[in-house]
């Protein structure tokens, strides 16, 4: 088989140096064809760019750029259309457009890769992807937020148990407690603004590795494709993957707040908790257990973000000790940058959906709010401004009173002005109209407080900052 010319190239685009045919399965490790076809648009839009760039600088002439980028239009089409035959021996969605490309324009295709690799192609492709998924994230998440927006104002002063250590701790309203989501996810939103003008620059132009020394115009390309100017370095350019590790990251940090919030309906929509009631839809029936209702969407979106943490380990390791500049590992950057945006996506959509139909329960919640002695804190609170007691007296004293309650099995409001005394003798009867669960969260006024006169406020200012574009 060796040096028999007569057999056709391994590959039209690099096969010339090559006697031998790829093995198969040198085909089925090599191709990327399966999912990199994703980025056909990105690709087509690059090459365009490229073409024009290559016609206004004399380096093609403008009847070959003309004609390669209707060539690429039609290619467009017929991805769009569903009629191009994507085939693995062409590896990838780069080489499969262009040879598609030189059956619809003959010899002029050649002329394309001029000044060009698809080191810096597909690195330009992979930002512009990576970019129109950011701004897709950023409409997804606000979305969500007008959702929870819209709760919160409906539930400004629904009275509910604050948490933590997932013990009763004090009375907080629902709406103060859906705003502090509303806030993750506003971080999530910048870290994604952040992130997009970090990635845009652009990377064509820096050919394989080196530059080229065709008289190329790199802020021009840089322009037609939004880009804010080119990469600076032509090495960094085709080898740097910052841009989808730091995508997956902040992906992961909006999943991980996804999850958190997953896990309270979760929590919520227990028979035990019974603060929420799913709609139907977001919710699944056991085939053995007649009277179930799981929620099951709510539980998928706390899964995945197992899928997207692992989106981002995989890049990292793939990209550690890489040396410069290109290296074939970095085929493996997409696979989980499509696979986080999906999940991502989908979770959004999800959420946002099964939150606008959600029922709160309202009484549930704020029976729920008084026990486990959550006044306790306006206790002590109120020692300190009515008897001018230091706080950790105070805390000392409340707590004794807590230990009483305890031992009698009852609550704090229903224990005597004479038991109350026992502990300490400067309590007054006061002290039992004032203290309560409502007036507990009403004077809870501090900024970012629960008060719902602070909630009301603090929902004011969520629609100014997410929603006012
Ligand atoms: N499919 C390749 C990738 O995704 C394109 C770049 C190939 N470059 C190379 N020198 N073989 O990374």
């Amino acid at each position: 088989m060796k040096n028999d010319k007569t057999q056709k190239p391994a590959n039209p685009i690099w096969g010339g140096r090559f006697d031998l045919q790829t093995s198969d399965n040198m085909e089925t490790l090599n191709a990327s064809i399966d999912f990199d076809a994703r980025l056909y648009t990105q690709d087509i839009l690059g090459s365009k760019a490229h073409a024009k760039m290559l016609g206004a600088c004399g380096i093609i002439s403008e009847a070959e750029a003309s004609m390669i980028c209707q060539g690429l239009d039609k290619i467009q089409q017929e991805i769009a259309e569903n009629c191009f035959n994507f085939q693995k021996k062409f590896e990838d969605i780069h080489m499969n457009i262009e040879v598609r490309l030189s059956e619809l324009i003959g010899d002029t295709a050649g002329c394309l890769h001029t000044a060009r690799s698809r080191n810096d192609q597909v690195a330009t492709d992979f930002r512009l992807w990576v970019r129109e998924a950011i701004d897709r994230l950023n409409v997804g998440i606000r979305n969500l937020q007008a959702v929870l927006i819209e709760q919160a104002d409906e539930h400004s002063s629904s009275i509910m148990p604050g948490f933590t250590h997932l013990q009763i701790a004090q009375p907080i309203t629902l709406g103060h407690h859906l705003l502090a989501y509303i806030e993750m996810f506003g971080r999530d939103r910048s870290r994604l603004v952040d992130a997009r003008s970090r990635l845009n620059e652009c990377p064509l132009g820096a050919a394989a590795l080196a530059g080229t020394s065709f008289p190329i115009d790199r802020p021009m390309v840089a322009k037609t494709l939004g880009f804010d100017k080119p990469m600076t370095n032509s090495l960094d350019a085709v080898s740097d993957r910052d841009f989808a590790i730091e995508y997956l990251a902040l992906a992961s940090i909006l999943i991980m707040h996804l999850s958190r919030l997953a896990e309270e309906i979760v929590i919520w929509s227990t028979e035990q908790f019974d603060y929420i009631q799913l709609s139907d839809r977001f919710t699944s029936g056991s085939s053995i257990m007649p009277q179930k209702k799981n929620p099951d969407a709510a539980e998928l979106i706390r899964g995945k973000a197992g899928r997207v943490f692992g989106a981002l380990h995989a890049l990292l390791v793939s990209m550690k000790g890489l040396p410069l500049a290109y290296g074939k590992d970095m085929q493996e950057d997409k696979e989980p940058v499509f696979d986080a945006t999906d999940t991502l996506e989908i979770s959004l959509s999800v959420m946002a959906d099964m939150l606008k139909g959600a029922v709160f329960n309202k009484r549930q919640m704020v029976n729920d709010a008084g026990k486990g002695f959550s006044i306790a804190t306006d206790f002590a609170d109120w020692l300190v401004k009515e008897l001018n007691m230091p706080f950790r007296y105070a805390h000392e004293t409340i707590g004794k009173i807590v230990k009483l309650a305890e031992k009698k099995s009852c609550n704090l409001g229903d224990l005597s002005l004479v038991e109350l005394q026992s502990i300490h003798p400067k309590i007054t009867v006061e002290i039992f109209s004032r203290l309560n669960i409502e007036n507990s969260v009403n004077t809870r006024t501090s900024y970012g407080g629960t008060a719902p006169s602070e909630v009301v406020a603090q929902i004011d200012e969520a629609r100014k900052r997410y929603l006012k574009d």
